[in-house]
Parts: C-alpha cells; structure tokens; sequence
C-alpha cells in the first residue's frame, strides 16, 4: 500500500511510503532551486512516483501536514497586529486575507487540483493537524517502543510546542502551547534583532554567533522575554520582542534600552550582537531543558523523541543528551516542516489504519539518483574532461587531493533529505587546516566567516575524538571534543572546543566510509571535514547542478559517481 506525505507551503516535501517503508522523499527546493520553497510539491511528487515506478491511480493515502480550517494562526497574527498598531493591522489583514486564499483555504483545493495534475486515482485525502505531524515523523520511525514527543516550531496552525507520548503506533498529545508563545518565533525574532533574515532560515547564523560571545543579556530576555511559566511551560511577552515587529525592523523601546539598537543587515558584527545570540541561545536551552523536566516527571518514559525546527538547534540537543532526565534521545534529522511529509504518511499508516511498526530511520537518502552515464552526460555537455575511476583508484586519489588540501565537491548515490549534506552531495576538506572554515565559507560557499563546519567520522573513532562512544548518523548534536584531539582538527573543532559530527556506518554509506578510512590511513585522522554542497542555493541535486556550481565556483575537484573532474 502506498501512502503520500505532503508539506506544502514554506519548506514543501513529499514523502512516498510502502507498507511502511520509505521510498523516496525529498524536498521542492532540490528542483526548483529556490531555498525553502513554498507552494505545492509538484516535482517531488513526480519524483516520488517515479522512483516507486508507479502511477498517482495506485495511491491509496494522500495525508497533508496541515488543518487548513484551523484559522488560528492566521487569525492570532491579526489580533497581536492590532495589539501594535492600527496601520500595521489593516495591512496585516490585508496581507493575511491574500494568504489564505493563496494558500491556507487553497489546500481545500489539493484533492482536485492532484487529480488535474497527475491523473485519476481513487486516493482518500487527510488532512492532519501540524504538531502530531512533527511527533510522528521523529517518535513513529524511531528505535523505542514507548517514548516522550517534544515538539518546538515556529507554529503551527495555532500550537508552537507539543508535548506527547509515543506508545506502539500510537502519538498522544498530552499538553499544547499556542502562539504567541512560540520558541521558534523567539528565536526567529533575535534572528531579526540580530539583522538576519528569518525567511531564509538564518537562524543557524544566530546560534553560530553564539559561539562567539558571553550570555550578558540572558537574565534580561528570561525576565522579560521568554521566560518559565509553571512547571512545564513557558511564555513569551511579544510586547517585548516580537518577530512580526522586528520584521521592519522596529522594535520596542524596551527592547532597545536593554539590548543596544537593533543590528541593521550589513552592519559590522560587534561583542554585543555575538553577546545577544549568546543570551538567547542560553535561555532557549533553559527553558527547553525546563519544558523536558516537566515532560519526564509528568509522563515517567525513558526516551526522548524532538522534532519540529527548534530541534534543529544542535548546541542545544546537545545539552539535551548530557543534561535532561530523559535516557536516550531520538531526533528526526528532518525536524523542519519538510519532515512532516514523512510525518504525516507515517502517522497515516499506524495512527490511521493501525499497522504494526518495524521501520526505523537509520540514514536520510531517500532522494533523487543518477547513474555513471548520467554523470557522464552532464560533464560532457559542459565540454568538462574528467577521468573514470574504479572505487579502490578513486578512493585513495581523492583522499590524497583532500590531504593536500584540495576541497572537493563529492556526488554520489541518493540525494540526503532534510538541510544536512551526510556524504552523498558534499563538500569535503581536510579538518587539519587552520584556514579552512574561512576558506570554505568566504572564498567557496560565499557566506559569513563564523558559520561553523562539521566532520564525519568514522563511527568506530568516537571514543577516540571524544572520549566517549557516540553515534549521530545525522549531525544533528553538538558535543565536546576530547582536549586531547582539538589541536588536530582546527577546521571543525568550534571555539568552545565542540563539535558537530556526523558518524558514518560502514553499513548505510560504504563507499563514503571507505573514503573517509582512505583519509585516515594518509593523515591519521579518521575524518573528513564535510559541509553541503551548494553556494547560496539548494543543496545540489542533479550532475548538471554539480556542474554548473563545479564551473561558477572555486574549489579544486569535482567527484561525480566514478568520473573525477580536476580545475585545469
Ligand atoms: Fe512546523
């Protein structure tokens, strides 16, 4: 039985499941090339159908990560504009009321519009509500029978948090908080304080500054901001601080006095704004660590399952794992609202037709493929040469190339889904060169000097590196580095003396762990500085993408499958 999983507006997805089996999942983005694509998934359905070989006829669930008549987003948006001032609510309703009929009331619309566009087919439509969404796509394809859920997001279409609990095919929510009260708005609102633009997603750039400074503000934001409300709750004073103000870039005065003027985009980054994403990164961990006691004491479970795209703070998981009362943690590599493709099948599968659970996600690549004469194609066309290798030529020659300092763009296999390149659309570099991360984020990817960068490793090194056995397929903790081992790796070692690694299992990526093991016997060092492949767009999806950003950008050597290209 097939199932189809849909996110459809910001970061829109699908997912295709079989008996309850991933078959493929992917984001729009990877297609149209535009970053966190909103609108209707058309590519990656087509996508989706065509990796399973089949026709949209033989879908017999499609479920969508939304209650498009749950109106409280929007309509709690209208009342917090009118909070602030009557000019700014006229626009907003204005602007809301064009949104929902684009977009919110449009997926009343997605049953007919499927059928226009990809055929006949008898399929039932769900639409499921957002939160539960995110709880399935981490608790649903995690290791553990029973588990405590956490969700944290933006919003969705009234709640923000979600507390649950796991049990069989089962996702019981147990507790919601709804906006304004939001940890992602928080957060999304200092992004903007900060001069990022929380539309692209410029969170990671916060909690990358937070690196760099001293949480002096963070009594101020936990007194009046976002501050612990109860024993498993917490509120956010938008009077403050809020992320529709800072949209314009005003702010209340309140704000202002305690924090220094707002940071104009462009502006020079100065202590205080590395001192502000410092304060906030500390109290969101507060608070989430607060939130996660109270889950723990009021469900009594073991393990921890986080998703939605608060969980994609790293630093935070971080102190989840070492800090929180909860055992072992899962969380969904996908955590954004890309995932709730993959949670919206899955929960449609057990919550809906209650099929017993087997699968468990040990890796991401459930996106597009293209073989050796595919690639070839490509280099072709762009009238690049390249040599054909075998993997036990190839292997040590690339290692070799990264040794001597060479970044490589390295295509191989299944395209990852979610934000993090783990080894199949990659940039890799060697982890021992002190100017690497400035290399790569200025000279390569054309981003800010302080965006931190991350290794894979070899999963049988972690005890080595960090003096503590740890399996992360998915990079998605950040954890301390063994003091021992920091002076070695410069390139990924934060200036904390963190890192964000992802292990590689010989078993899910054999030929990227072979790689990585070709590094270590030149170098020792039984790692691979690894960061997406792509400059200022999507992750690269096609051989054609890698080639054109191969003959835009600079970097040394371009893998693609078996054909290896070098910058003459
Ligand atoms: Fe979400």
């Amino acid at each position: 039985m097939y199932i189809l999983g849909l996110t459809t507006l910001g970061d829109a997805a699908a997912t295709l499941i079989s008996d309850g089996d991933v078959v493929a999942a992917v984001e729009e983005e990877r297609f149209s090339r535009v970053k966190h694509h909103s609108g209707f998934p058309y590519r990656a359905v087509d996508y989706c159908l065509a990796e399973a070989g089949i026709g949209i006829d033989q879908i017999e669930h499609v479920s969508l990560y939304w209650k498009p008549w749950i109106l409280g987003h929007k309509a709690r948006q209208a009342v917090r504009s009118l909070a602030i001032s009557p000019a700014m609510f006229a626009a907003r309703v204005d602007r809301g009321v064009n949104q929902i009929s684009q977009s919110y009331l449009g997926m009343l619309r997605y049953p007919r519009l499927i059928r226009e566009r990809f055929g006949p087919s008898d399929f039932k439509f769900h639409y499921l509500e957002h939160h539960p969404c995110h709880a399935a796509s981490a608790f649903l394809v995690s290791p553990f029978e029973r588990s405590a859920i956490l969700t944290m997001d933006g919003t969705g279409e009234a709640t923000t948090t979600m507390m649950a609990v796991g049990a069989g095919t089962e996702v019981r929510p147990v507790k919601r908080i709804k906006l304004p009260h939001s940890l992602g708005q928080f957060y999304s609102a200092i992004t903007n304080f900060l001069g990022f633009d929380m539309f692209a997603g410029d969170e990671w750039k916060v909690m990358g500054l937070a690196a760099y400074g001293k949480p002096e503000y963070s009594d101020f934001l936990s007194r009046r901001v976002l501050s612990i409300d109860g024993p498993d709750s917490f509120r956010v004073n938008v009077r403050v601080l809020d992320h529709h103000l800072a949209k314009r870039y005003r702010f209340s005065e309140e704000a202002e006095r305690e924090l220094g003027p707002a940071r104009r985009p462009g502006e020079e980054l100065t202590e205080r704004h590395y001192n502000i994403a410092a304060s906030a990164q500390l109290v969101l961990e507060d608070v989430v660590l607060h939130l996660l006691r109270g889950l723990h004491q009021r469900t009594g479970e073991e393990n921890l399952c986080l998703a939605g795209g608060v969980a994609f703070n790293s630093v935070m998981n971080g102190r989840i794992i070492d800090e929180s009362p909860f055992r072992r943690v899962f969380i969904q590599p996908v955590a954004g609202d890309a995932g709730c493709s993959l949670g919206a099948a899955y929960l449609t599968w057990h919550g809906l037709l209650g099929k017993p659970r087997r699968y468990r996600m040990r890796h991401a690549y459930f996106g597009p493929s293209f073989d050796s004469d595919a690639c070839r194609r490509a280099l072709q066309s762009a009238g690049l040469s390249f040599e054909t290798l075998p993997d036990d030529e190839m292997l040590p020659r690339v290692a070799r190339l990264i040794a001597d300092g060479a970044i490589v763009g390295w295509f191989q296999g299944r395209a990852e889904f979610g934000p993090r390149a783990l080894g199949n659309r990659s940039f890799l570099a060697d982890p021992r060169r002190s100017d690497m991360r400035e290399l790569l984020n200025q000279k390569v990817k054309l981003r800010e000097w302080f965006r931190p960068l991350a290794p894979s490793m070899l999963e049988e090194a972690s005890e080595e590196v960090f003096g503590r056995a740890h399996k992360d397929p998915f990079m998605i903790t950040v954890l301390d580095v063994d003091p021992s081992q920091r002076g070695r790796l410069p390139a990924v070692v934060h200036v904390d003396g963190s890192a964000r690694p992802q292990t590689v299992e010989r078993d899910t990526n054999p030929r990227y762990w072979s790689l990585i093991r070709a590094f270590e016997a030149i170098t020792g060092v039984p790692m691979v500085l690894n960061t997406s492949f792509n400059v200022q767009e999507p992750i690269v999806c096609t051989p054609e993408d890698a080639v054109r950003t191969f003959s835009n950008a600079s970097f040394e050597a371009l893998v693609l499958e078996d054909h290896l290209v070098l910058r003459a």
